[in-house]
């Protein structure tokens, strides 16, 4: 099987590794990739926006299935294009992809199905605003109903700051708070089935004790030894089969990765938002546990096929993984910092570095981005896999880098997220 993987993060590149090391996958390529994808596939210049030389770059690899990873080329309707080329594409359609392209949407979707999740209302007045922030009352939750690159969403006991969000916006979701741990479920879907993966959990701020900005991600684990037993299961009746089925109904059947946020709320899981693709870093455990072939798995819920794969199987134990970001994260990045001490690394068994932000140039590894590189180590338990990957951040450096000291480190899932105040 030839494998064409779009985009260029951490996200890609932990894609890219779980596919070479299927034995069915003969070949893998990436788009636009990074220096650590291109260790473990050939690398190709190609716009991930351009749907049109996604599909042209798929028909010339020869590729059997391209997996988008990225929301922004899933919502621009890159895996029509591709399937419109007659390929098999993991990732959502336009239409499907909506479900995290527009919050509205998806609030829609959940409510027709009968989803447990945060009540909530689309308002595009500042009239309409100021009701929906008295009804449900403070801590304020404050959405921008489109794509905002992990910045669209406002959560303060602070009645003007929401105000002042929503004034930004062309149009807001306003919604309930959820209190209780935040976790994550990743469940690859056919249109018409969906199989979960072991659960993680995402350290979402920049700082320490879950202070500071929001953050696309500094660090995950898996698995969470502290969920109630039988929550994904739950999860996938209340939540997973219900949406499925209703984007059926509309005519929009989701194939690819349904990422569920939860609350682990008094009353049991509870929807915080759906995004149509996996998560970064929050992937990156998942798939260093997963011990069955992910082409195969991507492969059959591209060909609507699910239920004929065996469900997926994970390793004994636990992974970890560690971000480190470069100066001025989140607000700005700082590129061109040269980065030492990868190499060490990659002579590891259980420890690896992933790559996002990175670049190659005359000067060596440099920084090219917020989030720079990740390490991810596997161990016996939360403990073990923890120690390992922040050994391997000790090994590393580059001017400014910044990184989290408390990852994973109470794996009792009160971490911050739903329960944290800007
Ligand atoms: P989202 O982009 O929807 O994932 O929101 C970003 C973050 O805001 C989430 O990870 C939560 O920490 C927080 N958040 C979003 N919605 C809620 C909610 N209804 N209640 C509490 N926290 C929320
Ligand atoms: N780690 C959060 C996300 O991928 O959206």
């Amino acid at each position: 099987m030839r494998t064409l993987v779009i985009g260029s993060g951490g996200r890609e590149h932990a894609l890219a590794i779980a596919l070479a090391r299927d034995p069915a996958v003969t070949e893998v390529h990436a788009a636009p990739g990074n220096p650590g994808i291109a260790a473990v596939a050939t690398l190709h210049d190609v716009d991930p926006m351009d749907g049109a030389a996604v599909a042209g770059l798929a028909t010339s690899v020869g590729a059997d299935l391209v997996v988008v990873g990225p929301e922004a080329p899933l919502v621009a309707g890159v895996a029509d294009a591709v399937l419109a080329a007659g390929i098999a594409c993991f990732g959502p359609s336009r239409e499907a992809a909506r479900l995290e392209g527009s919050k509205a949407f998806s609030k829609e979707v959940m409510a027709a199905a009968g989803v447990p999740t945060a009540g909530s209302r689309t308002c595009t007045t500042a009239e309409e605003v100021a009701a929906a922030l008295d009804a449900f009352g403070a801590p304020y939750v404050v959405k921008d109903d489109s794509l905002a690159a992990g910045k669209g969403v406002v959560v303060t006991s602070d009645r003007a700051s929401a105000l002042a969000h929503a004034a930004g916006c062309e149009r807001v979701v306003v919604e309930e708070f959820l209190d209780g741990p935040e976790f994550s479920i990743f469940v690859v879907c056919d249109g018409a089935i969906g199989v979960p993966l072991v659960p993680a959990q995402d350290f979402k701020r920049i700082h320490d004790g879950g202070r500071g900005p929001n953050t696309g991600g500094m660090g995950s684990y898996a698995p969470l030894t502290w969920l109630p037993e039988g929550t994904v299961e739950d999860v996938m009746t209340r939540v997973v089969e219900p949406t499925l089925a209703e984007m059926r109904r509309r005519g929009a059947p989701f194939v690819g990765c349904l990422y569920v946020g939860l609350a682990l709320t008094a009353a049991g899981p509870k929807v915080i938002e759906f995004n149509c693709r996996f998560g970064d870093p929050d992937i990156q455990p998942v798939l260093a546990l997963l011990t069955s072939p992910l082409g195969a798995l991507l492969s059959a819920a591209a060909s609507g096929d699910l239920a004929a794969v065996p469900a997926p199987t994970f390793a004994d134990g636990a992974a970890v993984t560690v971000v480190m970001a470069s100066a001025g994260y989140p607000e700005g990045s700082s590129t061109g910092d040269v980065i030492v001490g990868t190499e060490t690394l990659a002579r590891e068994d259980d420890v690896d570095v992933v790559h996002a932000g990175t670049a190659r140039t005359e000067a060596g590894l440099v920084t090219a981005g917020g989030r720079v590189l990740a390490v991810r180590a596997t161990g016996t338990d939360v403990a073990d896999a923890r120690a390992k990957a922040y050994e391997g951040i000790a090994s590393i450096s580059f001017p400014g880098a910044q990184w989290r000291r408390d990852i994973a480190a109470e794996p009792l899932g009160v971490v911050e997220g739903a329960t944290l105040l800007d």
